[in-house]
Protein backbone atom coordinates (compact mmCIF):
# COMPACT_ATOMS: atom_id res chain seq x y z
CA UNK A 1 0.00 0.00 0.00
CA UNK A 2 1.18 3.34 -1.00
CA UNK A 3 0.79 5.39 1.90
CA UNK A 4 4.01 4.43 3.48
CA UNK A 5 5.42 6.00 0.81
CA UNK A 6 7.71 7.91 3.26
CA UNK A 7 9.45 5.09 3.68
CA UNK A 8 9.82 3.63 0.13
CA UNK A 9 13.37 2.98 -1.53
CA UNK A 10 13.23 5.14 -4.58
CA UNK A 11 13.78 3.55 -7.83
CA UNK A 12 15.38 5.39 -10.28
CA UNK A 13 16.18 4.67 -14.15
CA UNK A 14 19.07 6.54 -15.37
CA UNK A 15 19.73 8.30 -18.81
CA UNK A 16 21.55 5.44 -19.55
CA UNK A 17 18.27 2.67 -19.24
CA UNK A 18 20.26 1.20 -15.64
CA UNK A 19 17.59 0.95 -13.09
CA UNK A 20 18.31 1.11 -9.69
CA UNK A 21 16.25 1.04 -6.23
CA UNK A 22 18.08 3.47 -3.28
CA UNK A 23 18.16 2.23 0.20
CA UNK A 24 18.38 4.15 2.80
CA UNK A 25 20.94 3.43 5.32
CA UNK A 26 18.76 2.27 8.33
CA UNK A 27 17.16 -0.46 5.53
CA UNK A 28 17.99 -4.38 6.49
CA UNK A 29 19.03 -4.38 2.92
CA UNK A 30 21.29 -1.55 2.86
CA UNK A 31 24.51 -3.83 3.12
CA UNK A 32 23.29 -6.76 0.71
CA UNK A 33 24.48 -5.76 -2.32
CA UNK A 34 22.71 -9.41 -4.46
CA UNK A 35 19.31 -8.04 -2.54
CA UNK A 36 19.65 -4.49 -4.20
CA UNK A 37 20.61 -5.92 -7.68
CA UNK A 38 17.45 -8.06 -7.44
CA UNK A 39 15.49 -5.64 -6.16
CA UNK A 40 16.63 -3.51 -9.09
CA UNK A 41 15.22 -6.12 -11.48
CA UNK A 42 11.76 -6.87 -10.26
CA UNK A 43 11.63 -2.95 -10.29
CA UNK A 44 12.60 -3.02 -13.65
CA UNK A 45 9.84 -5.19 -14.66
CA UNK A 46 7.25 -2.98 -13.15
CA UNK A 47 8.38 0.14 -14.85
CA UNK A 48 8.12 -1.47 -18.23
CA UNK A 49 4.64 -3.25 -17.53
CA UNK A 50 2.01 -1.93 -19.17
CA UNK A 51 -1.72 -2.05 -17.79
CA UNK A 52 -3.37 -4.92 -20.10
CA UNK A 53 -0.04 -7.23 -20.21
CA UNK A 54 0.37 -10.19 -18.11
CA UNK A 55 1.99 -9.64 -14.42
CA UNK A 56 5.29 -10.34 -15.44
CA UNK A 57 7.39 -13.17 -13.61
CA UNK A 58 9.51 -12.84 -11.12
CA UNK A 59 12.74 -14.90 -10.27
CA UNK A 60 12.37 -15.38 -6.53
CA UNK A 61 15.90 -17.07 -4.70
CA UNK A 62 15.84 -20.54 -2.60
CA UNK A 63 16.35 -17.67 0.09
CA UNK A 64 12.99 -15.68 -0.68
CA UNK A 65 11.06 -18.81 -1.07
CA UNK A 66 12.02 -19.74 2.42
CA UNK A 67 11.16 -16.80 4.21
CA UNK A 68 7.62 -16.60 2.08
CA UNK A 69 6.93 -20.04 3.67
CA UNK A 70 8.26 -19.17 7.41
CA UNK A 71 6.31 -15.92 7.59
CA UNK A 72 3.08 -17.18 5.77
CA UNK A 73 2.71 -19.99 7.95
CA UNK A 74 3.38 -17.70 10.92
CA UNK A 75 0.58 -15.06 9.94
CA UNK A 76 -1.68 -18.09 9.01
CA UNK A 77 -1.85 -19.45 12.42
CA UNK A 78 -2.27 -16.02 13.82
CA UNK A 79 -4.95 -14.86 11.26
CA UNK A 80 -7.01 -18.26 13.20
CA UNK A 81 -6.84 -16.34 16.39
CA UNK A 82 -6.63 -12.44 15.31
CA UNK A 83 -8.27 -12.32 11.63
CA UNK A 84 -12.15 -11.03 11.99
CA UNK A 85 -14.89 -13.53 9.79
CA UNK A 86 -14.57 -11.20 6.36
CA UNK A 87 -10.84 -11.37 6.35
CA UNK A 88 -10.83 -15.42 6.76
CA UNK A 89 -12.97 -15.99 4.74
CA UNK A 90 -10.83 -14.57 1.46
CA UNK A 91 -8.34 -16.90 3.05
CA UNK A 92 -9.91 -19.91 3.07
CA UNK A 93 -11.29 -18.76 -0.57
CA UNK A 94 -7.91 -17.71 -1.51
CA UNK A 95 -5.85 -20.42 0.28
CA UNK A 96 -2.32 -19.13 -0.77
CA UNK A 97 0.42 -21.92 -0.61
CA UNK A 98 3.40 -21.84 2.00
CA UNK A 99 5.05 -24.36 0.39
CA UNK A 100 5.96 -22.06 -2.44
CA UNK A 101 6.33 -18.81 -3.46
CA UNK A 102 3.37 -18.12 -5.69
CA UNK A 103 3.71 -15.55 -8.54
CA UNK A 104 1.64 -12.64 -8.35
CA UNK A 105 -0.49 -13.57 -11.30
CA UNK A 106 -1.58 -16.39 -10.00
CA UNK A 107 -2.60 -14.53 -6.85
CA UNK A 108 -4.22 -12.26 -9.19
CA UNK A 109 -5.93 -14.63 -11.32
CA UNK A 110 -7.39 -16.14 -8.35
CA UNK A 111 -8.57 -12.88 -6.68
CA UNK A 112 -10.12 -11.99 -10.13
CA UNK A 113 -12.01 -15.27 -10.36
CA UNK A 114 -13.52 -14.57 -6.91
CA UNK A 115 -14.07 -10.94 -6.18
CA UNK A 116 -13.21 -9.47 -9.74
CA UNK A 117 -10.31 -7.63 -8.08
CA UNK A 118 -6.84 -8.18 -10.43
CA UNK A 119 -3.04 -7.08 -9.23
CA UNK A 120 -0.67 -4.97 -11.43
CA UNK A 121 3.17 -4.43 -10.66
CA UNK A 122 4.12 -1.41 -8.80
CA UNK A 123 7.66 -0.91 -9.41
CA UNK A 124 7.63 1.77 -6.12
CA UNK A 125 5.80 5.07 -4.92
CA UNK A 126 1.99 5.67 -6.89
CA UNK A 127 0.26 8.62 -6.60
CA UNK A 128 -2.77 8.73 -4.59
CA UNK A 129 -5.06 9.66 -7.56
CA UNK A 130 -3.86 6.82 -9.55
CA UNK A 131 -3.31 4.05 -6.50
CA UNK A 132 -6.94 4.73 -5.33
CA UNK A 133 -8.86 5.74 -8.79
CA UNK A 134 -7.39 2.03 -9.76
CA UNK A 135 -9.32 0.35 -7.04
CA UNK A 136 -12.46 1.57 -9.08
CA UNK A 137 -11.41 -0.73 -12.14
CA UNK A 138 -10.80 -3.39 -9.58
CA UNK A 139 -7.14 -2.89 -9.73
CA UNK A 140 -4.85 -3.13 -7.28
CA UNK A 141 -1.18 -1.89 -7.96
CA UNK A 142 1.45 -4.32 -5.98
CA UNK A 143 4.81 -4.74 -5.35
CA UNK A 144 6.55 -7.99 -6.04
CA UNK A 145 9.52 -8.49 -4.16
CA UNK A 146 10.08 -9.79 -0.70
CA UNK A 147 11.07 -8.12 2.75
CA UNK A 148 15.08 -8.34 3.94
CA UNK A 149 15.52 -11.65 5.62
CA UNK A 150 17.26 -10.08 8.42
CA UNK A 151 13.86 -8.42 9.42
CA UNK A 152 11.27 -10.78 8.87
CA UNK A 153 8.41 -10.10 11.50
CA UNK A 154 7.83 -6.61 10.17
CA UNK A 155 8.03 -4.17 6.73
CA UNK A 156 7.88 -0.51 6.81
CA UNK A 157 7.95 -1.57 3.09
CA UNK A 158 4.57 -2.78 1.60
CA UNK A 159 6.24 -6.10 0.09
CA UNK A 160 4.46 -8.99 -1.39
CA UNK A 161 3.66 -10.43 1.93
CA UNK A 162 1.79 -7.32 2.67
CA UNK A 163 0.28 -7.12 -0.70
CA UNK A 164 -0.98 -10.98 -1.45
CA UNK A 165 -1.36 -11.80 2.43
CA UNK A 166 -2.41 -8.62 3.70
CA UNK A 167 -4.70 -7.46 0.39
CA UNK A 168 -4.89 -10.22 -1.63
CA UNK A 169 -6.95 -12.00 1.14
CA UNK A 170 -9.14 -9.01 2.36
CA UNK A 171 -9.72 -8.30 -1.91
CA UNK A 172 -11.09 -12.18 -2.34
CA UNK A 173 -14.00 -11.49 0.44
CA UNK A 174 -16.82 -9.98 -1.63
CA UNK A 175 -18.08 -7.41 1.45
CA UNK A 176 -14.56 -6.31 1.83
CA UNK A 177 -13.54 -6.12 -1.97
CA UNK A 178 -16.59 -3.76 -2.43
CA UNK A 179 -15.61 -1.40 0.40
CA UNK A 180 -11.93 -1.23 -1.88
CA UNK A 181 -14.16 -0.49 -4.98
CA UNK A 182 -16.22 2.03 -3.45
CA UNK A 183 -13.29 3.61 -2.33
CA UNK A 184 -12.03 3.85 -5.80
CA UNK A 185 -14.86 5.35 -7.08
CA UNK A 186 -14.71 7.90 -4.32
CA UNK A 187 -11.32 8.57 -5.68
CA UNK A 188 -12.15 9.10 -9.18
CA UNK A 189 -14.63 11.18 -8.74
CA UNK A 190 -12.92 13.47 -5.58
CA UNK A 191 -11.42 16.85 -6.67
CA UNK A 192 -8.30 17.99 -5.10
CA UNK A 193 -5.50 17.11 -2.91
CA UNK A 194 -7.40 17.78 0.56
CA UNK A 195 -9.87 15.17 -0.44
CA UNK A 196 -7.68 12.08 -1.40
CA UNK A 197 -5.18 13.01 1.75
CA UNK A 198 -8.20 12.58 3.55
CA UNK A 199 -9.42 9.55 1.94
CA UNK A 200 -6.34 7.90 2.28
CA UNK A 201 -6.12 9.07 6.16
CA UNK A 202 -9.14 6.56 6.57
CA UNK A 203 -8.23 3.81 4.19
CA UNK A 204 -5.14 4.09 6.67
CA UNK A 205 -6.92 3.31 9.76
CA UNK A 206 -9.41 1.29 8.47
CA UNK A 207 -8.38 -1.15 5.43
CA UNK A 208 -4.50 -1.07 6.83
CA UNK A 209 -5.07 -1.27 10.64
CA UNK A 210 -9.00 -1.75 10.71
CA UNK A 211 -10.42 -3.71 13.73
CA UNK A 212 -14.21 -4.88 13.83
CA UNK A 213 -15.84 -6.23 17.27
CA UNK A 214 -16.77 -10.19 16.71
CA UNK A 215 -18.62 -11.34 20.25
CA UNK A 216 -16.82 -8.41 22.59
CA UNK A 217 -13.68 -9.02 20.87
CA UNK A 218 -11.46 -6.61 18.27
CA UNK A 219 -10.53 -8.68 15.37
CA UNK A 220 -8.21 -7.36 12.53
CA UNK A 221 -9.35 -7.15 9.02
CA UNK A 222 -6.64 -4.41 8.05
CA UNK A 223 -3.74 -5.51 5.66
CA UNK A 224 -1.57 -4.16 7.21
CA UNK A 225 -2.04 -5.39 11.03
CA UNK A 226 -2.76 -8.87 9.43
CA UNK A 227 1.00 -9.27 7.25
CA UNK A 228 2.85 -8.10 10.00
CA UNK A 229 3.41 -11.05 12.98
CA UNK A 230 4.85 -8.13 15.02
CA UNK A 231 1.67 -6.16 14.65
CA UNK A 232 -0.16 -9.27 15.16
CA UNK A 233 1.30 -9.89 18.41
CA UNK A 234 1.05 -6.26 19.77
CA UNK A 235 -2.07 -4.93 18.55
CA UNK A 236 -4.13 -6.82 21.54
CA UNK A 237 -2.70 -5.25 24.39
CA UNK A 238 -0.52 -1.97 23.57
CA UNK A 239 -2.80 0.27 21.82
CA UNK A 240 -5.53 2.43 22.32
CA UNK A 241 -8.30 1.36 20.98
CA UNK A 242 -11.33 3.59 19.73
CA UNK A 243 -14.47 3.66 17.68
CA UNK A 244 -15.05 4.83 14.57
CA UNK A 245 -14.87 8.79 14.79
CA UNK A 246 -14.10 10.48 11.39
CA UNK A 247 -12.78 13.42 12.94
CA UNK A 248 -10.52 11.60 15.55
CA UNK A 249 -9.15 9.81 12.52
CA UNK A 250 -8.77 12.76 10.09
CA UNK A 251 -6.59 14.13 12.77
CA UNK A 252 -5.07 11.43 14.18
CA UNK A 253 -1.31 10.94 13.69
CA UNK A 254 0.21 7.79 12.30
CA UNK A 255 3.53 5.87 11.79
CA UNK A 256 4.63 4.16 8.71
CA UNK A 257 8.17 2.85 10.79
CA UNK A 258 6.48 1.44 13.77
CA UNK A 259 3.32 -0.14 16.02
CA UNK A 260 0.46 2.42 15.52
CA UNK A 261 -0.34 3.97 18.54
CA UNK A 262 -4.16 4.07 18.22
CA UNK A 263 -6.47 1.81 16.45
CA UNK A 264 -9.87 2.54 15.23
CA UNK A 265 -12.42 -0.61 15.86
CA UNK A 266 -16.10 -0.76 14.07
CA UNK A 267 -18.97 -2.69 16.20
CA UNK A 268 -19.72 -4.81 13.41
CA UNK A 269 -18.79 -4.70 9.69
CA UNK A 270 -22.29 -3.23 8.87
CA UNK A 271 -21.10 -0.57 10.86
CA UNK A 272 -18.26 0.14 8.83
CA UNK A 273 -20.14 -0.23 5.82
CA UNK A 274 -22.54 2.45 6.87
CA UNK A 275 -19.07 5.06 7.69
CA UNK A 276 -17.75 4.46 4.65
CA UNK A 277 -21.24 5.34 2.82
CA UNK A 278 -21.29 8.57 5.00
CA UNK A 279 -18.31 9.13 4.45
CA UNK A 280 -17.05 8.83 1.04
CA UNK A 281 -19.93 11.11 -0.90
CA UNK A 282 -18.32 14.02 1.08
CA UNK A 283 -15.12 12.99 -0.34
CA UNK A 284 -16.90 12.88 -3.96
CA UNK A 285 -18.83 16.52 -3.12
CA UNK A 286 -15.43 17.93 -2.20
CA UNK A 287 -17.02 19.27 0.91
CA UNK A 288 -13.97 20.59 3.19
CA UNK A 289 -15.87 21.36 6.25
CA UNK A 290 -17.53 18.12 6.64
CA UNK A 291 -14.27 16.25 5.64
CA UNK A 292 -11.85 18.38 8.22
CA UNK A 293 -15.14 18.46 10.56
FE1 LIG B 1 -1.17 -1.58 1.99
Amino acid sequence: MFEEATVYSPVIRQDSGTVSVVFAEEHPGAQDPDYQRHRAVIAELALNYRVGEPVPEVQYTAAEIELWGMVVADLQAKHRRYASAEFLDGSRRLALPTDRLPQLREVSDRVRALTGFHFTPAAGIVGLADFYGSLADGRFQATQYIRHSSLPRFSPEPDMVHEVVGHGNALANQRLAALYRRVGQAARRASGTEALEALSQVFWFTMEYGLVREDGVPKAYGASLLSSVGELEQFRTAVEVRPLDLPAMLHQAYSVEDFQPVLFCAESFDELEAFYAAFLPSIEAGEPALIRA
